[in-house]
């Protein structure tokens, strides 16, 4: 679905850039690849892992964390930032003993904590401020989170939203889906805060990286 946005001659080059990953990660991008499971793949990735050194993250809340993948890039860096909480939140089971078995295999255990849960709701009952909070979940979603998101993130606080482009769904007046309107709709609440400075960065399906003034 990206590459109809973004060359696919870019998109390889950038993760060329990336640098190489443990086998156990290599495994989960196949395993996405091969399954057909949208991951935020090893660019995205990495600029999530970026992002966490550079504000120095210790707690990170992410909504939609599938089967490990996004997790163990913020979980990498909180434990090169120190030590720290990861909350990887997901609502089915499975996906979330998958992802224990990576995160264990990838030495990242003792800071990532797991829940199986609707996420919105999971972000209301866990204590804050969090440095970043990561959101990933159904697109249709999105509006409902974004208040709660902001009363949990500490100010200096770095939200990273993925699927911003939706495939291209968000330039097609005709597509009035509710995924589709949830990002759209999404977009004009974080745009239209003052309280968030918002950019939307075109790397595979485009991701907003906002700071929390
Ligand atoms: C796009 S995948 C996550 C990929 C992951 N962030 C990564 O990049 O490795 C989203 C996952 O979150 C789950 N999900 C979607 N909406 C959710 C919600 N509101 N609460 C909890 N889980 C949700 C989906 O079932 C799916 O397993």
């Amino acid at each position: 679905m990206p590459e109809k946005l973004i060359s696919r001659q870019v998109q390889d080059y950038l993760e060329t850039l990336v640098p190489a990953r443990p086998a156990e990660m290599q495994a989960m991008e196949s395993y996405a690849k091969e399954e057909r499971f949208p991951i935020i793949g090893p660019v995205a990735g990495y600029l999530c892992y970026q992002l966490a050194r550079m504000i120095d993250a210790r707690s990170v809340f992410e909504l939609g964390s599938g089967f490990g993948y996004s997790t163990a890039w913020f979980a990498q860096a909180v434990k090169e930032n120190g030590g720290g909480t990861v909350h990887h939140v997901v609502w089915d089971e499975e996906l979330t003993q998958k992802a224990q078995h990576h995160i264990a295999a990838l030495g990242y255990k003792e800071v990532v904590q797991y829940h199986i849960s609707e996420a919105i709701q999971k972000l209301k009952e866990v204590p804050g401020p969090f440095d970043m909070i990561f959101n990933d979940i159904d697109k249709h979603a999105y509006p409902d989170s974004l208040s709660v998101i902001k009363s949990k993130l500490r100010p200096g606080g770095v939200l990273i939203v993925d699927n911003m482009f939706w495939g291209g769904s968000i330039f097609d007046k005709l597509d009035q889906s509710p995924d589709t309107n949830g990002i759209r709709e999404f977009t004009r609440q974080i745009t239209g805060d003052p309280d968030w400075v918002v950019t939307f960065v075109p790397i595979r399906d485009g991701l907003a990286i906002a700071y929390k003034k």
